[in-house]
Parts: structure tokens; sequence; C-alpha cells
């Protein structure tokens, strides 16, 4: 098929032609904001996934939607390498510029003005720019204490006053909240319990790996009951069979259902998976209907692809020592281990391969669904490394 009209869409957080399966996760977080924006009680929504499985597309949806319904949007992706305050502040300043178009009450929206310029000048980074975003001055002893849990309920209860009168909401997007740090994320939970509690139409949401729940109860210990943590996995064969044909068809492209099932072996209901193999087989297909044929030629190249950008890059990060710990992992199968059976398969204790361990999950390539358990947070990471030579494992 022409690769010019190719619809497919691997990537990282690049929006897929059709977001299949993901109706009940759109509806949940509409629901959400039109019960905050009647003044009713809400847990706010988080996500929790492996690599590749849709969160970020999903948040970007969320997005989509909260603006559909007139609420304002910021958008952060913590990192391990930057701090979340002077994140939260720059996304602040946007959404403050689509509040300040909006609004009516130009009062509010000068005081609300000042004070995010407060919470930025307690960021020492942002100091001039706080001011040059509004060109007002900050407001003494509002948002400015320093602490983030203080300052960011202050300007978020301001804002939620402000959008309530205005008959509108906000919601804050926080991707990878798993790398915020943890006392920023006590900072963050912090300020969504007190909004919250007010029922005001401010929301914070956000999505992580399938670690994120326990790393936001361990910042604050009711976040379990804050927030409404949905697990987001595989599709199933119905959602794949719709991510796959759905574009197609809006090109007039047909897949045998030979074809399908082919490709529901090799992407596992993955999205990224899914958006690779499609892409190659759309590319290799000569006309429609595309076979199983075309899904075999294809699955090499997309195989190979997948390797490239997004299995080895992460191997490519771990040490040789992180690299047997891996490969050890990987040869008891694809689920979660018991690090103590990791340890006895390198001959090891687990105290002398902790350093690995951490290493690994310090570079978020394993979590630990649960205490004294380790997995990959790639899917198919294990079957990647039973494919490479094992002469560096044990
Ligand atoms: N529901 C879906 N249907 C089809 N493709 C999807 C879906 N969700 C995600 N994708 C595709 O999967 C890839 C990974 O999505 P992304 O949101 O970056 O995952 P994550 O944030 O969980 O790592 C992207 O190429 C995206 O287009
Ligand atoms: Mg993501």
């Amino acid at each position: 098929m022409d690769p010019i009209s190719n619809p497919y869409s691997p990537g990282a957080g690049t929006p897929p032609p059709y977001l299949a399966g993901r109706d009940e996760l759109q509806d949940a977080f509409a629901t959400m904001i039109a019960r905050v924006g009647v003044g009713n009680p809400v847990q706010p929504l988080v996500l929790a996934g492996l690599r590749g499985v849709g969160k970020t597309v999903l948040l970007l949806r969320w997005r989509e939607i909260a603006l559909k319904s007139g609420w304002a949007t910021a958008h952060v992706e913590a990192r391990a390498d930057a701090d979340l305050r002077g994140q939260l502040g720059d996304a602040i300043v946007d959404l403050l510029r689509q509040v300040s178009r909006q609004y009516r009450n130009r009062e509010r929206v000068e005081r609300l003005q000042r004070v995010a310029v407060s919470f930025l000048r307690a960021t020492g980074a942002t100091i001039s720019r706080g001011g040059l975003a509004f060109g007002v001055d900050p407001e003494p002893g509002v948002a400015d204490s320093g602490s983030l849990e203080t300052d960011l309920t202050e300007l978020l209860v301001e804002l939620g006053h402000a959008a309530k009168d205005e008959g509108s909401g906000a919601v804050v997007l926080i991707d990878e909240l798993q790398d915020a740090g943890s006392d920023r994320l006590v900072g963050v939970v912090g300020a969504c319990h007190r909004v919250n509690q007010e029922r005001l139409p401010v929301l914070i949401v956000g999505a992580g790996l399938p670690t994120v729940g326990k790393v936001l109860s361990d910042a604050k210990s009711y976040a379990e009951r804050l927030f409404d943590l949905r697990r987001v996995g595989p599709l199933d064969r119905e959602a794949q069979n719709q991510a796959i044909a759905e574009p197609a068809q809006e090109l007039g492209v047909r897949y045998e259902p030979g074809a399908l099932e082919a490709l529901e072996v090799l992407a596992g209901g993955y999205p990224f998976f899914i958006q690779t193999h499609a892409k190659f087989v759309w590319d290799v297909a000569v006309e429609s209907p595309i076979t199983d044929r075309d899904v075999a030629v294809a699955a090499p190249r997309a195989g190979d692809q997948l390797t490239r950008s997004f299995f080895s890059p992460r191997y490519d990060r771990a040490t040789p020592a992180e690299r047997r710990y891996m490969h050890a992992m990987a040869s008891r199968g694809d689920d979660a281990a018991p690090t103590a059976e990791v340890a006895s398969a390198l001959r090891r204790r687990p105290s002398d391969v902790s350093v690995q361990r951490d290493g690994l999950l310090n570079k978020g390539l394993v979590y630990a669904p649960e205490r004294g358990l380790v997995a990959f947070t790639v899917p198919h990471m294990a079957g990647f490394l039973r494919t490479l030579p094992t002469h560096e494992f044990g």
C-alpha cells in the first residue's frame, strides 16, 4: 500500500488513528468532570500500566474531552531529572493563559495571575518568568511559602473558586507520576486532596508505571482512597482488530481474518506493537485485502524495528551486571519473578544482587509488583532477552 497514506502511528504518546478499547476510560473521565462540575465528589482517575500500553495517548484524549467541555488544562510529564514544581509552574502558566482569555470576571483573573506569580516566584528558576508571564506583581503571602503542598493548594483553590464562578473547571494531567520524586508527590497528593474536599472543579489526574498506586500511597497513605486507580492493559482481541482494521477501512483497505489472527499472535494486544506491526504490514501489502502472507513477510521487519527502537535502547542502558540480572529474570519466563529465585539463578544471595535490582528499578526497566517480586516494565522484554546470546548470564 502507499506508504504516504500509511495510517498507523507507532511512537511514544503519538495519538493512534483509532483509539481502540478505551471507551470505558474515556467515559469515566467525562463523567468525572461532569460530576465535579455540579459539585459532586469524585475520585480523580490515575492510569497504571506497562510501557507502550497507551497511557499517554489516553491522557491526551482526556485533555481533549476536558477542552471540549470548556475546561482549562495543564499537561506535565514528570521526569526524574526535573523539578516537578517548576514543571507545574510552566504548565500552570499555560493554563492561566487559557483562563485569562476565557473568564469574564477580570478582577478574579488578575488575582489568580498574582497568585500564580507568587507560586512561580517560590521556584527559584522561574523568578523572572513569573513576572513576565502576566505582567502583574505577586500576591504576597499566598502560594509563596516554598512548601509545594501549601502553595499548590492555595493556587488550585483560588483557581477552583474562579472556575466555579465561571461555570467551568480545570484539570492538571501529570504523566509518568512514578518519576515525580516522593517529596513532590506528597505536595501534589495533598493539594489534590484539599481541592477535592472543597468540591471545587479542579482536578489532578495522572498516569504511571504499574507501581504508581504504591508510589502515591507511599507519598500519602490516604492516596489509595483518594484516587481511582485504573489498570491499563493490553487490548482484547476485538479492540486490537479494530485498532488495525478501522484506520484501513477509512482508506478503503480490508484485512482478511487470517491476517488479523496472525497479528493477534504477534502483537498480543499491546498498542505499541500493534501500531508497529500494522505499519510494516501496510507497507509490504500490495493490494486489498491484506493477507496472512503479508503479515508473515512484514513480521521480521517489524521485529527488527521493535528491537532497534524499543528493546535494545533499554537493554543498552543497563550495565553488564544489570543485564545478567535481566537475563536471569527472563530465564524464568515472562511473569514476575521472585527476587530470591533470580538471585539463585545467578548463583548468588539476594543481598549480593540487590545493587543490580535497584539499578534496574531506578532506570525504570523493572518494577516490583509486590514485595519480593520483580517484573519488566516493557511487555515482551523477556522474549527479547531470550533471543540474545545468553553468555552474559550466569
Ligand atoms: N487504544 C489504542 N488503540 C490503538 N493504538 C494505541 C492505543 N493506545 C495507544 N496506542 C498506540 O500505542 C503506542 C504507545 O502509546 P503511549 O500512549 O505512548 O503508551 P504509554 O504512554 O503507555 O507508554 C502509540 O504508538 C499509540 O499510537
Ligand atoms: Mg507514556
